[in-house]
């Protein structure tokens, strides 16, 4: 099985937990109604859930373990929302009956499973035929961003070889349809959509959660203990998403892929 490469740390979850439909599922958004029963996979902190949860009839919340399952029940707690319940699930043996969805989502999962092809047509086996299965993922080796640093190719040089040695494919915003088709879906809507930092809140926000990130989190520890990287390294490349985050021309784009699959 696959790890997850970025782990739970706060400063992974600074990350995630900003995420909604407006900013993570617009292209999803048209399909749901308040008819629709969702089961998002992978459901992280819960945010994109509990968005989900104000728009639809109801939501099943999954993850890979308890403790990243609590996430989200935090986060049901939290806003107060009743239509969502939680199961431990692992993406690749679903324990749902065919046929329990009118639309089955996962956001930035996919690029972490082991065999993402079996997953999708899990997804597809729990989706009412005629049903969704949308998937968003981002696309790591399209990443590009200004100023020009050295350290944050490294950065990125670092991340995919640690996210494939856990079994991940960090490029995977361009393989979903591949997979898509590979899982025996014949209508397919691909389309691609991104995330940009460009104010100097965006940057100090994204700038500093990798800067980080890349010294606390598992992935850090996991780049020193697998001799991929010193601490000094990982030192460097904190101190350069600094410079990247004080940079009034620092911009930063960070691709996905999407697709809408009829089941
Ligand atoms: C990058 S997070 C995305 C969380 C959330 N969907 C979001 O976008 O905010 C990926 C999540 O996938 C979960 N995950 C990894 N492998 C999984 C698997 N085999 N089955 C289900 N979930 C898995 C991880 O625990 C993690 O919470």
């Amino acid at each position: 099985m696959a790890t997850y490469t970025h782990g739970h740390h706060e400063s992974v979850l600074r990350s995630h937990s900003v995420r909604d439909i407006s900013n993570s599922a617009a292209y999803l958004r048209p399909y749901l109604t308040s008819e629709t029963r969702l089961l998002d996979v992978g459901a992280g902190p819960g945010s994109i859930t509990m968005d989900f949860a104000d728009v639809v009839a109801h939501v099943t919340a999954t993850e890979i373990d308890e403790g990243a399952l609590s996430l989200s029940r935090e986060a049901a707690e939290s806003r107060g929302i009743a239509n969502v319940d939680f199961a431990v699930e692992d993406v690749h043996a679903l324990s749902f009956a065919d046929d329990s969805f009118d639309v089955v989502h996962a956001h930035q999962v996919l690029q972490h499973v082991g065999d993402p092809v079996q997953a999708l047509r899990e997804m597809r086996r729990v989706a009412v035929e005629g049903g969704i299965v949308a998937v968003r993922d981002a696309d790591y080796a399209g990443f590009i961003w200004f100023p020009v640093l050295p350290e944050l190719d490294r950065w990125l040089d670092l991340y995919r070889r640690a996210a494939r040695a856990n079994g991940g494919e960090p490029d995977a915003g361009r393989r979903l349809l591949a997979w898509a088709r590979a899982a025996g879906f014949e209508d397919v809507t691909a389309t691609a959509s991104s995330w940009c930092y460009a104010t100097a809140e965006e940057r100090t926000w994204w700038g500093g959660m990798w800067a980080d990130r890349i010294l606390e989190s598992a992935l850090a520890r996991q780049l020193v203990d697998g001799g991929m990287a010193t601490a000094a390294d990982l030192q460097d490349i904190s101190d350069a998403w600094r410079r990247w985050a004080d940079d009034g021309d620092g911009w930063f784009l960070v691709p996905h892929g999407e697709i809408i699959a009829r089941a």
